[in-house]
C-alpha cells in the first residue's frame, strides 16, 4: 500500500472510532474523590483519554501527589489538583462531565445501603457545588447507593434549577463488564463476542442482567475502553442459547453479588476499584463521544426513565450531544427476567424514595 493510502486509512479508522484529534473540541473533565481507591486509576485512565483535553482532580485530601504523578504522562490532557472546599469551585469551573466517586467503600458483611448515612451527605454537598459552577455538566455518580444517590443529586439540582434528566447518570457499567467476563467464561466464547444489558439498579437483586439478550458487541473495531455502537440489526448469537436455565439463574446472581465477592476477597480493604475505574472510564468515554457528536454511542445507565412505574431506572441509553438522546426499552424478557424484574421494584422503589426523602431533609 502507498504510504499516503496507508496514512489515509489510518485517519479513517482513527476517526470511525470517534478519537479523531482535529475535529474535536476542548472537554474538561472533573473527577471528584479522585484520590481515593477508584479515583486515582480512573484519573490515570481518563489522562489517557484523547478526548480529555483538561482533567480536574479533585479531593478532600492527597490530590496534589495524585495530579503531580498522573500528569507527567505524555498524553494531552492538562492535569490540575484540588483540594479542599475552598478549591472545588474551580475545580468544576467549565466542566463538561463531572465523574463522582467520593465516599465510603463497603466493608465485609456491609450492603450499598449501609453506606448511605456517609456517602448521601458527601454525594449532596457537590452536587450543590455543580449546580452552582457547572450546572450545565453531564454527571456520571459512582458513588454508592446508586439507587439513591442519583435521586438525592437530582433533588438537589432540581431546587437550584439546574436539573436536566437528559445529563444525569448513575453508572451501572460495572455490572455490564461483569455479567460479559462471568457468560463469556461460562460459555466459553471469546468476551469480545459478547455483550450483555444489565437492567434496573445498581445493587443486589436490583442489578438484572438480561442474558436472554446476549449480543455481540455493538462494534467489533475496539475491545478496551471504548462505549458500543449500537446496531439493532445484530442479533443474539448462538451462544446466548448454549447455557442451561440452572448456569443463567447462578449466573444472574454472581453478576449481582460480584461487588460483594470483591469486598469479601479485600477482606476488609475496600471494595472494587480497578474494575470499577475501568468500567467508569468506559462510561465518560461513551458520554464524550455523545458529546462529540459521534453517533449511535449506547451504554446502560440508572437514568431518569418512563421505561417502568419507577421515577429513575438502569437500561440501554443512547448517548448524544446533551447526554440522554433516548432511553432505550427492555426488550422481549423471558419468564425469568420478568420474574426478576417484578421483584426488584419493591427495593428499588424503596431505595429512590430513600434518595429523594434525604434531599428533602426529612
Ligand atoms: P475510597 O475510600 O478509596 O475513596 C473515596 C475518596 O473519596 C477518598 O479519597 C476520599 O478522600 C474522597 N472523599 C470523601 N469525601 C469527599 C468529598 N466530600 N469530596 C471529595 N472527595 C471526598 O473509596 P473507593 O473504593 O474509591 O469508592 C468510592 C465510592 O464508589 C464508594 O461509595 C463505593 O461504594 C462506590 N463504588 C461504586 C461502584 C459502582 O459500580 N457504581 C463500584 C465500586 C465502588
Amino acid at each position: 500500500m502507498r504510504p499516503s493510502l496507508l496514512k489515509s486509512t489510518a485517519e479513517l479508522l482513527r476517526r470511525s472510532r470517534g478519537y479523531a484529534s482535529s475535529a474535536n473540541p476542548e472537554r474538561k473533565v472533573a473527577i471528584l474523590g479522585a484520590a481515593g481507591g477508584i479515583g486515582q486509576p480512573l484519573s490515570l485512565l481518563m489522562k489517557l483519554n484523547p478526548l480529555v483535553s483538561s482533567l480536574s482532580l479533585y479531593d478532600i485530601a492527597g490530590t496534589p501527589g495524585v495530579a503531580a504523578d498522573v500528569s507527567h504522562i505524555n498524553s494531552p490532557a492538562l492535569v490540575k489538583g484540588f483540594m479542599g472546599d475552598d478549591q472545588l469551585g474551580e475545580a468544576l469551573e467549565g466542566s463538561d462531565i463531572v465523574i463522582i466517586p467520593a465516599g465510603v467503600p463497603r466493608k465485609p458483611g456491609m450492603t450499598r445501603d449501609d453506606l448511605f448515612n456517609i456517602n448521601a451527605g458527601i454525594v449532596k454537598a457537590l452536587c450543590t457545588a455543580i449546580a452552582k459552577h457547572c450546572p450545565n455538566a453531564l454527571v456520571n455518580m459512582i458513588s454508592n447507593p446508586v439507587n439513591s444517590t442519583v435521586p438525592i443529586a437530582a433533588e438537589v439540582f432540581k431546587k437550584a434549577g439546574t436539573y436536566d434528566e437528559k445529563k444525569l447518570f448513575g453508572v451501572t457499567t460495572l455490572d455490564v463488564v461483569r455479567a460479559k467476563t462471568f457468560y463469556a467464561g461460562k460459555a466459553g466464547v471469546p468476551v469480545t463476542e459478547v455483550n450483555v444489558p444489565v437492567v434496573g439498579g445498581h445493587a443486589g437483586i436490583t442489578i438484572l442482567p438480561l442474558f436472554s439478550q446476549v449480543l455481540r458487541p455493538w462494534t467489533m473495531s475496539e475491545v478496551s475502553c471504548k462505549s458500543d455502537t449500537h446496531d439493532p440489526s445484530k442479533n443474539a448469537t448462538p451462544a446466548s442459547n448454549s447455557l442451561s436455565q440452572e448456569d443463567i439463574e447462578a449466573l444472574t446472581k454472581r453478576t449481582q453479588d460480584g461487588g460483594t465477592e470483591v469486598v469479601e476477597a479485600k477482606a476488609g480493604k475496600g471494595s472494587a476499584t480497578l474494575s470499577m475505574a475501568y468500567a467508569g472510564a468506559v462510561f465518560a468515554d461513551a458520554c464524550l463521544k455523545g458529546l462529540n457528536g459521534v453517533p449511535d454511542i449506547v451504554e446502560c445507565s440508572f437514568v431518569q426513565s418512563t421505561v417502568t412505574e419507577l421515577p429513575f431506572f438502569a437500561s440501554k441509553v443512547r448517548l448524544g450531544k446533551n447526554g440522554v438522546e433516548e432511553v432505550l426499552g427492555l426488550g422481549e424478557l423471558n419468564d425469568f427476567e420478568k420474574k426478576g424484574l417484578e421483584s426488584l421494584k419493591v427495593e428499588l422503589k424503596s431505595s429512590i424514595d430513600k434518595g429523594i426523602k434525604f434531599a428533602h431533609g426529612s
